[in-house]
Parts: structure tokens; C-alpha cells; sequence
């Protein structure tokens, strides 16, 4: 894809305390093959010529330990800040948003999802360019019922019509960065994606944007093994 899209960054977050992996290292700095899980999103969002910039979002106190164990170490050459993010997601993605030099576009990445890939990335932009803002999704593969206050099936949802969420979630800069300014003063409560700040905020329609069944998130001690599976096949 030629590189007229306007000017991308990507947030790529590494502050949570990965308290569901249960490991002494945070789950972003473990490794995979050799490598941070950390590294992988970096990798990609490097190596994509739509990408103009990548703003690394890591734990207060980790700011130097990621530029010189991470950045240096693979030569990362995108990454043009390095900040800290927050007890929330939301408080990271935030400072993320802050720290990017005026992009048309921003890319919101959790590093916990070490897959994604330039085939991704390629989508997002056509997707976002379409609507302003889009969300990497798959289709559910399970049936999904609803269940009454009693745990009793109240209802099974069309299959067609649910998405799993993964990340990127791309928006045109200006319209997120508004839409969390707003959100943040008014308390995000029950917020738990960027696509909902965008949603609430009324400023566009979210159009899922096709991710992969690899794009998994790492999340708990099992989704290291799939991990390395993915890793050996490739
Ligand atoms: N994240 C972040 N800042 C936070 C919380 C989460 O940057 N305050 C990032 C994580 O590093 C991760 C992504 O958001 O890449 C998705 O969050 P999640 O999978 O929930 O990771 P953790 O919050 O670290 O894990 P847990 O919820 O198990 O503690
Ligand atoms: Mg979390």
C-alpha cells in the first residue's frame, strides 16, 4: 500500500501489572522465543510503512529500563516517546494520545497481543479512512445465549452479529484525543475500550476492521503455550 494516508502513530501500551499471569516479570516483558513479548508489536508497527511514529506506554520507573533493554537493544528507530501511563488502561492510553506528535491517525495496540500483523494494520487504514474510527475484530465461532436472573436461557444472539474485540483500534487523532478529554471529565466509568470513549462521544461510527484468530491477548499463564505454538509454526 503506498504511503499516502495521511501521518500515522501508534500507541503501543505496557503498563498493567499483568496481575491474571500470575508471574514475578511483567507478562510484556516475558519472553517468547528469545524475545519480550513486547518486542513483537514494536516489530510490526516498525516494519509497516504506514507507520510514521510509535509511542511506547510503559509503568512509571520502567521508562529507562524499556529504552535501553527494548528500544536500543532491537534498534527500534520509530519510537519517539517513551512515557509513563497510568493505573487505568484508560489513564495509559491517555498519556499515550498526549505524547503523539499530531498524527492524522492514531493506532491504540495492547502489547499483550504480540500477532498482529502488517495485513492488520493494512485493513485498520482502510477502514478508518472509511469511518473515522475501527476496531480489529473476528467473528464469534461459539454460540453465545443470554441468561435470565434466575440462570435460565433467556435468549440466544445471532451468531452473524458478534465480534470478539482485539486491538488495533485506529481513529482519526483528532477525534479520540477529544472524545477522551471529554470522557476523562466526565469519569469513565464503564468504559473498557477506546471504540466506547469514541461511541459515547457521538463523533463517529465504529466499523469493525477484520483482525485474525491468532491476534490472541496474553492474559493468563495457558496463553503462553498457544503463544509459542504460533511461534514455532511461523
Ligand atoms: N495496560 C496499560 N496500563 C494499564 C493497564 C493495562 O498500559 N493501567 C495495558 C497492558 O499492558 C496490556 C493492555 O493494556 O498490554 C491490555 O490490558 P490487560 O490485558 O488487562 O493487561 P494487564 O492490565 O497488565 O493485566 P491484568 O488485567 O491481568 O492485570
Ligand atoms: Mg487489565
Amino acid at each position: 500500500m503506498a504511503k499516502n494516508n495521511g501521518k500515522c502513530s501508534a500507541v503501543v501500551l505496557a503498563a498493567g501489572k499483568g496481575s491474571r499471569m500470575k508471574s514475578d516479570v511483567q507478562k510484556q516483558f516475558l519472553l517468547l522465543k528469545e524475545k519480550p513479548v513486547l518486542y513483537y508489536s514494536l516489530r510490526c508497527f516498525e516494519d509497516s510503512p504506514l507507520i510514521d511514529e510509535i509511542v511506547l506506554v510503559t509503568e512509571k520507573g520502567m521508562e529507562e529500563y524499556c529504552r535501553e533493554s527494548i528500544v536500543e537493544r532491537y534498534g527500534f528507530r520509530k519510537v519517539s516517546a517513551i512515557v509513563a501511563g497510568g493505573k487505568e488502561r484508560y489513564d495509559s492510553v491517555y498519556a499515550g494520545l498526549k505524547a503523539c506528535r499530531e498524527p492524522d491517525y492514531v493506532f491504540i495496540h495492547d502489547s499483550a497481543r504480540p500477532f498482529v500483523t502488517r495485513e492488520i494494520l493494512e485493513r485498520n487504514m482502510e477502514d478508518v479512512r472509511k469511518s473515522g474510527a475501527c476496531v480489529t475484530a473476528v467473528p464469534m465461532k461459539d454460540t453465545v445465549k443470554l441468561a435470565d436472573p434466575d440462570g435460565f436461557v433467556q435468549e440466544t444472539i445471532p451468531r452473524e452479529r458478534l465480534w470478539i474485540i482485539q486491538t488495533p483500534q485506529v481513529f482519526r487523532y483528532d477525534l479520540i484525543l477529544r472524545a477522551y478529554e471529554e470522557c476523562m471529565a466526565e469519569g469513565m466509568e464503564g468504559i473498557t475500550d477506546d471504540a466506547m470513549a469514541a461511541e459515547r462521544s457521538g463523533r463517529a461510527k465504529v466499523l469493525f476492521s477484520m483482525g485474525s484468530y491468532q491476534n490472541i491477548k496474553i492474559t493468563t499463564p495457558e496463553d503462553l503455550l498457544i503463544a509459542e505454538l504460533f511461534l514455532k509454526e511461523q
